[in-house]
């Protein structure tokens, strides 16, 4: 069975990154995960830049990589219409527009309500129904100001949100506190009542259950997930968010237990230990080699 791999690192683990990263430096990365197999990434983000300076080049980075590799399925992520133009104008096909399930991680993270964001979406779907747009509910496992929101907070958030016309969820365990019971159970309900959409995970490794959370998300029928190299990553927006599920962790389970990545391990982590020289971050990969 084929798992589909959604590398986020050059969004989720550089978005977190202070000093900036130099475009040719993003891109090297991103040209040797093109080799190692990724076909989905989500490239950047298209924020405003007094929020995450590290973006500034979004628009750059777009623009090169659809030059570079127009047959893969490359995205980026928006905040607002604003976002969605910009990314629209550059050429890309596809966004994700993150919204949280708690009130107070969206003020936190997008300086809107909840409410307003819901409204923002409308506006994209409007101005831009050739875009195919995923929606990261983040916070969707716990949140830093309000725990856990549970499962029928949820539910409501998801009906809205597919009234609006949204197919494609992301759902995103934003600091890392999920756990395999709860994943299962929330995954079950939502493939069972949504049996026409398609749901990611997205799992931050905060106390190393990143691969049990996604595994248990697989094992419930989830076939597209999501991690970044090296585990790279955090939201600068959510106090306690930590790396991610590291991809060469999460490829190399996976192929281990005969599932289907399509992506060359050994090339994956010899890049992810060289990310690490390059890029001093907050990593949850173990980058270990065994002959
Ligand atoms: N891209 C680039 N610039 C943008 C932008 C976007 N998508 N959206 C707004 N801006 C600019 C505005 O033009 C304005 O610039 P100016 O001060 O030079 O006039 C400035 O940013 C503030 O715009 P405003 O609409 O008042 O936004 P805000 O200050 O309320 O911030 C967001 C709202 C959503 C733009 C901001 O919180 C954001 O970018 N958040 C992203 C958070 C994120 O990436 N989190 C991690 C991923 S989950
Ligand atoms: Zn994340």
């Amino acid at each position: 069975m084929e798992i589909q791999i959604f590398e986020v690192g050059p969004r989720d683990g550089f978005q977190n990154i202070c000093d900036y990263i130099p475009v040719e430096t993003k891109l090297k990365i991103i040209d040797k995960l093109v080799d190692a197999g990724i076909q989905h990434m989500q490239i950047t983000s298209f924020v405003s830049p007094k929020a995450i300076p590290q973006m500034r080049d979004a628009k750059e980075i777009v623009e090169i990589c659809l030059k570079k590799y127009p047959t893969l399925d490359l995205f980026a992520l928006v905040p607002n219409l604003r976002g969605a133009q910009m990314a629209y104008e550059t050429g890309l096909k596809k966004v994700t527009n993150v919204i949280s399930l708690s009130e107070s991680h969206n003020r936190a993270n997008i300086n809107r309500s909840r409410e307003q964001s819901l409204e923002e979406l409308e506006r994209i779907l409007h101005t831009y129904p050739q875009l195919e747009v995923c929606v990261d509910i983040a916070t969707v496992f716990g949140c830093p100001f309000e725990g856990d929101l549970g499962i029928v907070a949820l539910l409501d958030f998801l009906q809205n949100l597919y009234e609006k016309g949204i197919r494609l969820f992301n759902l995103c365990d934003t600091i890392g506190v999920a756990h395999p019971k709860q994943v299962r159970e929330i995954i079950k309900k939502v493939l069972e009542i949504y049996p026409d959409c398609t749901f990611q995970i997205h799992i931050h490794d905060t106390r190393n259950m990143g691969m049990v959370n996604t595994l248990a998300a697989i094992e419930c029928g989830i076939t597209e997930v999501q991690s970044t190299l090296g585990g790279l990553g955090g939201c600068p927006f959510a106090p306690g968010a930590s790396g991610n599920t590291a991809t060469e962790d999460l490829v190399y389970m996976l192929e281990k237990m005969g599932y289907e990545t399509n992506i060359n391990f050994q090339k994956l982590l010899d890049l992810s230990k060289w990310q690490t020289t390059i890029i001093q971050g907050n990593y949850s990969g173990h980058h270990i080699h065994i002959k």
